[in-house]
C-alpha cells in the first residue's frame, strides 16, 4: 500500500521543477493530485503524465497570489475528488536583484508576494476543508536561506524565515483539528532552472552540499514524509534537505 493511499493533494507550483516531481512521487504512491499551476502547459503535462501512469490527477490553473484562484484550486479539490487531505505549497522562486541596497523594491514586494503571501493564502482556503475534513497536513516550502545568512539574497531569504514562522504558528493553532503543518527546506536543487541560473550567475556554496547538490526527487521525497502518516507526530518542524549545508 502507498504512503499517501487514498489521500488527496494539493500541490502548487506543479508543473516544474521539485512540484512535478512531487506530482508523479505522491501519485505513485496512492494520491490523487490537483496540480495548481500557473503555466498552462507545464501544469496540464504534470496531471497528465499520472494519469497515462493509471493514477488520478487534474489540473487547475492557479495563481497562488490570486484569491480567486487559491479558494478555486481548493474547491477543485472537493468538487473532483470529495476532499482535501494535504497542501502542499511548493509554489516559489527567487529573483534577480534581490539585494537591500543595490536591488530592486519591486523585487522585494514580488517575492514576498509569491513566496509567503502565496503559502499563507493558499492555507488560508485549505484550512477549513482539512477541518471539515477531520484532519490533514500542510506541507510548506521554506529554504537552507530562511535558516542560514546568504549573501545578496534578502527578500528570499526574509520570505522562507516568514515561511518558516508562519509554519510554526499554524502547527500550534490547528493541532486540535488533527492538522499538522510542516515545512521542506531544499538546498541548491537542480531543477532545470536553477541549473541554467547557476550558470548564468554562480551563487557558490557548493562546497557545503557534502552529499552533492540535490535532485528534485530528493525534495519531494521528504515533503512526502512530512505529508505521510509516517510524519504522524511531527508538526511546526522544518526539515532541511540540504545536503549538510546547515551543518557546516
Ligand atoms: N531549486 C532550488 O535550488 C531551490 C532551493 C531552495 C528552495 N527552493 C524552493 O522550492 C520550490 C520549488 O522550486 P523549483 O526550483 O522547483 O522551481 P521551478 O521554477 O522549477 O518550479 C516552480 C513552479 O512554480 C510555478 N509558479 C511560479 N509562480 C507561481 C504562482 N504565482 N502560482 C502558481 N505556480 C507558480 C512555476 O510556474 C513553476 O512551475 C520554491 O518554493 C523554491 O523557492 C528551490
Amino acid at each position: 500500500m502507498g504512503q499517501l493511499e487514498g489521500k488527496v493533494v494539493l500541490i502548487t507550483g506543479g508543473g516544474n521543477g521539485i512540484g512535478r516531481a512531487a506530482v508523479e512521487l505522491f501519485a505513485s504512491e496512492g494520491a490523487k493530485v490537483v496540480v495548481g499551476e500557473v503555466q498552462e502547459e507545464a501544469g496540464a503535462a504534470a496531471a497528465k503524465a499520472v494519469v497515462d501512469a493509471g493514477g488520478k490527477a487534474i489540473f487547475v490553473r492557479t495563481d497562488v497570489t490570486v484569491p480567486e484562484n487559491a479558494e478555486a484550486a481548493v474547491a477543485a479539490a472537493i468538487s473532483n475528488f470529495g476532499k482535501l487531505d494535504v497542501l502542499y505549497n511548493n509554489a516559489g522562486r527567487s529573483f534577480e536583484n534581490d539585494a537591500t541596497v543595490d536591488g530592486d523594491i519591486d523585487v522585494f514586494w514580488k517575492t514576498i508576494q509569491l513566496n509567503l503571501f502565496g503559502t499563507w493564502l493558499m492555507s488560508r482556503f485549505a484550512i477549513p476543508r482539512l477541518i471539515e475534513n477531520g484532519g490533514g497536513a500542510i506541507v510548506n516550502t521554506a529554504s537552507i536561506a530562511g535558516l542560514v545568512g546568504l549573501r545578496k539574497i534578502d527578500a528570499y531569504s526574509a520570505s522562507k524565515g516568514g515561511i518558516i514562522a508562519l509554519t510554526r504558528s499554524l502547527a500550534l493553532q490547528y493541532a486540535e483539528h488533527r492538522i499538522r503543518v510542516n515545512a521542506v527546506a531544499p538546498t541548491k536543487t537542480l531543477t532545470p532552472r536553477a541549473a541554467k541560473l547557476d550558470d548564468e550567475r554562480p551563487t557558490g556554496g557548493g562546497d557545503r552540499n557534502h552529499l552533492g547538490h540535490a535532485m528534485p526527487i530528493d525534495i519531494a521525497r521528504g515533503a512526502l514524509f512530512l505529508a505521510s502518516e509516517n510524519a504522524s507526530r511531527i508538526t511546526g518542524h522544518t526539515l532541511p534537505v540540504d545536503s549538510g549545508f546547515t551543518s557546516t
